[in-house]
């Protein structure tokens, strides 16, 4: 606990205390196996979910978590660990020209601690002092996770809010919303969603001209709710009404992400499963693997997964009760199909090469690219800023969780995860799998320590700008 004290501006004692108790709190609350029955009559055996530590709504079964009493604790987790003012660029926005882009580093370091010093330290030293900045971001409701969406979006769309744990990062750090959309068929068109949310009302009046009747099936079919885990017409549920579910696009905004998470549904225990921050669907097309751990190799079988693991935790045990929709092939197909023409934004200042255009950048950008090509590109190669494989960037070596957790685990070695493309990048924060790196400049000091690259701060200044032209 000694570190957390540092990280502390002011307050510190009843912080750290407060914080404590929080961890004591939860970790009594999770204590109990997930598997356990209540010690009640059959009925409730019968109609009890599988993980019974999942809240249920209504008066039978377990009583919901108080979600005030979740996210108070969830604000301080992350207030300890980030400075979320929400800084942003007085000028650079996003692709769809109205949301400004968040600046960093938003992580907190202990007192006494630069970003120069931290960069000169071995894995090793940073793990001792438990000063990395840097650890696993937690589902606000580790113990149950399930699908989580910001309040931008269950502001207008109903049925997505949940009653026992809400959004966590503030908005400044979340992509656009609605993002624009782009597609490889109609570049001259720019941003086919025109600014709108698309929607099962809207859809076909926007891309009566843009879209093949087959691509229309497929974006009909991504537009669609079917039920979920915890979004669903059983009582075992998490929002307040009983609703039609989720469709693949509340997650995938415009084919693109508003930040949604979840968590992982193919690693255990509970403890240890990864958040997961929503992916772009931009770029599809030049990618040949999908997901972060699962390397599936088509679409069509992402959709078919994804309906299996996003929407039931890959518990599908309980998925026809609640009324699970299964894609036929020609579904997969036809949503495959959408999937596959969804661009990447423009890029003005790059050249057919997906390299910089030096009669375009200027001095910073230039010599940015040439810091990317010395430390990032043997793994984020042009055009598409992606090698197409995973890696494991072994970031357990800098930390140990003992004591940091909000379920006592025990450290996890996260193993090779996908290399997302940066083709876009500016468009996407949070950023890695889980989200825990707030803004580029953050990815930049993140990847320093773990590629153990030493740069100046003028090379990771001109770092983030040359990212921010990608
Ligand atoms: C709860 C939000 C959510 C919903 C709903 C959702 N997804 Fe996803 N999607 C994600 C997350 C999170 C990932 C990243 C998964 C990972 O890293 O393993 C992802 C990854 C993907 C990917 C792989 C992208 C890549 O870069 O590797 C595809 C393709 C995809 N989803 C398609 C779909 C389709 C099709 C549906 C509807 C059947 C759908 N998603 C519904 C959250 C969602
Ligand atoms: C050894 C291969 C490797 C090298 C070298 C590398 N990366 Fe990555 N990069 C990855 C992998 C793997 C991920 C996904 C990690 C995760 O999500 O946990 C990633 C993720 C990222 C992301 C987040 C993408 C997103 O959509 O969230 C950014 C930004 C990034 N890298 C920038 C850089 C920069 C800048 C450098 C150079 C300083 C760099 N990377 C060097 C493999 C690499």
């Amino acid at each position: 606990m000694k570190h957390l004290r540092h990280l502390i501006p002011t307050t510190p004692v009843v912080v750290a205390l407060l914080w404590i108790a929080g961890c004591a709190a939860l970790a009594q609350e999770t204590a109990k196996p997930r598997n356990k029955q209540p010690a009640s009559g059959p009925d409730i055996l019968e109609s009890a979910p599988t993980n019974t530590s999942e809240p249920r709504p209504t008066a039978e079964g377990k009583p919901l978590p108080n979600r005030d009493e979740v996210m108070r604790k969830q604000r301080q987790y992350l207030e300890q660990r980030y400075d979320l003012s929400g800084r942003t660029h007085p000028t650079i926005r996003m692709s769809g020209g109205r949301k400004p882009i968040p600046v960093g580093p938003t992580a907190r370091l202990p007192q006494g601690v630069t970003w120069e010093s931290l960069g000169q330290m071995s894995p090793e030293e940073i793990r001792q002092k438990k000063i990395f900045p840097y650890t696993p971001l937690w589902h606000p409701l580790q113990e149950v996770g399930g699908m989580v969406f910001p309040p931008v979006q269950t502001k207008v769309v109903d049925g997505l809010e949940r009653v026992d744990v809400g959004f966590d990062l503030p908005d400044a750090y979340l992509p656009e919303f609605p993002p624009a959309l782009f597609v490889t068929n109609r570049p001259d068109l720019g941003d086919v969603s025109k600014g709108q949310l698309i929607t099962l009302q809207n859809f076909e009046t926007l891309f009566q001209d843009v879209l093949t009747p087959f691509q229309m099936e497929g974006m009909r079919l991504l537009l669609q709710k079917t039920t979920a885990q915890r979004h669903n017409l059983t009582l075992d549920r998490s929002t307040a009404k009983p609703v039609e579910g989720v469709s693949c696009l509340d997650c995938h905004v415009n084919g693109h992400t508003t930040g949604q998470f979840h968590l992982t549904p193919d690693v255990r225990p509970q403890s240890e499963r990864f958040r997961l921050d929503t992916t772009s669907l931009r770029g599809v097309f030049a990618q040949t693997r999908f997901g972060s751990k699962r390397t599936l190799r088509s679409l069509e079988q992402f959709v078919q997964t994804e309906e299996n693991s996003a929407y039931f935790d890959g518990d599908i045990s309980l998925a026809e009760r609640k009324g699970a929709r299964h894609f036929t092939d020609r579904e997969q197909m036809a949503m495959g199909h959408m999937q596959n023409i969804i661009d990447f934004p423009p890029a003005p200042k790059l050249d057919i090469q997906g390299k910089l255009d030096r009669t375009k950048a200027t001095e910073s950008e230039v010599r940015g690219e040439a810091v990317f090509n010395k430390h990032c590109a043997s793994c984020h190669p042009a055009p598409f800023y992606t090698d197409n494989l995973a890696h494991d960037l072994r970031v357990e070596r800098f930390y140990n969780h003992v004591g940091s957790t909000p379920m006592g685990a025990k450290g996890r070695a996260e193993g090779p995860i996908k290399t997302f493309t940066l083709r876009g990048i500016k468009d996407s924060p949070p950023y890695l799998h889980d989200g825990r790196l707030l803004t580029l400049e953050d990815t930049v000091e993140f990847f320093n320590l773990v590629l153990q690259s030493r740069m100046s701060q003028q090379e990771k200044a001109d770092l983030v700008e040359f990212l921010r032209v990608l």
